[in-house]
């Protein structure tokens, strides 16, 4: 089986949250209780990805690198890239081509959150063969890259924002890619709005017959973070989560510990330097759930 890589998409301008995003960028915008960034990495880590490249602009940069270094202390690897302008999701994968060598890649948008049982995900990287990309049923399809079916259920074909109705299916920020993709990526010529678009990238794999769609079903919540009101939402959809359950969505530290990518020890050192805070009684208090239940 092929290794898979993360690569988070973390730059763009966020011009739709302005002013919320003039200084910082939309990325580290607080959803309830945490960054952003921490939902996506939270995604990646849950599919077992342990090497990750952070890509975003020049001047937020050195925030990332403040907020995860190089990643050890979570049992990662975390390096960083530069994008300099904002010329489309697609290029995120040429930014990562030495990173990607010779394996396969996922892909996640920085503002993309996911809530719900990751063995799909996780499944989907390990079964990849060229790439693999998830639909997810929207009642506003004209927003987001869709993708139509035909009637034995395979793609027929993908259109970034339609303006005319073709399928209630988007196209969510969450792709997986093989080692060719970066070459692919750099045939692929600008839209009219001058980026490379992640949909003329999967269209292509679509073309070669090398494209699998998976829908994610009703038990399955992602949320879109683009406008206030959605930020809102996701801050509120988070929230409601958490202190029904008093379980965390997100949480770096815990997904760490559960995953194995951090020994008891080490996690407890980590948390032990942490500001007194409700985050840090939480990590406390899950690690000893955990043992708890391990011992029963
Ligand atoms: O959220 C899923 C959708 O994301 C897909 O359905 C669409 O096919 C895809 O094009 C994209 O649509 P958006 O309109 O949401 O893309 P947007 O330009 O807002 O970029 C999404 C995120 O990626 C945003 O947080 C900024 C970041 N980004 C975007 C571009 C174009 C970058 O970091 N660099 C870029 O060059």
């Amino acid at each position: 089986m092929k290794k898979t890589k993360g690569i988070i998409l973390a730059g763009g301008s966020g011009s739709r949250l302005y002013p919320l995003t003039s200084v910082y960028s939309k990325q580290l915008l607080a959803v309830y209780d945490k960054p952003m960034i921490y939902y996506p990495l939270s995604t990646l880590m849950l599919a077992g990805i342990r090497d990750i490249l952070i890509i975003s602009t020049p001047e937020m940069l050195k925030w990332y690198r403040t907020l995860f270094k190089d990643g050890s202390h979570l049992g990662l690897n975390i390096s960083y890239a530069e994008q300099n302008e904002p010329k489309g999701i697609a290029q995120a994968i040429i930014i990562g081509e030495k990173f990607i060598g010779k394996d396969n890649v996922m892909l996640i948008l920085g503002d993309n959150i996911f809530y719900g049982d990751f063995t799909e995900i996780r499944d989907a990287k390990e079964k990849n063969l060229h790439s693999t990309i998830f639909a997810y049923y929207v009642k506003d399809p004209e927003r987001y890259g869709i993708v139509a079916f035909n009637t034995n259920d395979k793609p027929k074909r993908l259109i970034e924002k339609p303006k005319k109705y073709i399928s209630s299916y988007a196209v969510v920020g969450l792709y997986i890619y093989d080692s060719e993709s970066p070459k692919i990526a750099r045939s692929l010529k600008p839209s009219a709005r001058g980026e490379l678009e992640i949909t003329d990238l999967n269209n292509a794999y679509l073309e070669k017959g090398r494209l699998e769609v998976i829908k994610l079903g009703r038990g399955f919540a992602w949320l879109d973070t683009g406008t206030p009101e959605s930020l809102l939402d996701a801050s509120n959809f988070i929230g409601t989560i958490e202190s029904r359950q008093s379980l965390k969505v997100g949480c770096i530290e815990e997904v760490s510990l559960r995953m194995g990518f951090l020994k008891r020890s080490e996690y407890d050192s980590l948390v032990k330097n942490y500001p007194d805070s409700d985050y840090k009684k939480y990590l406390i208090n899950i690690a000893k759930d955990i043992k708890n239940r391990e011992n029963s």
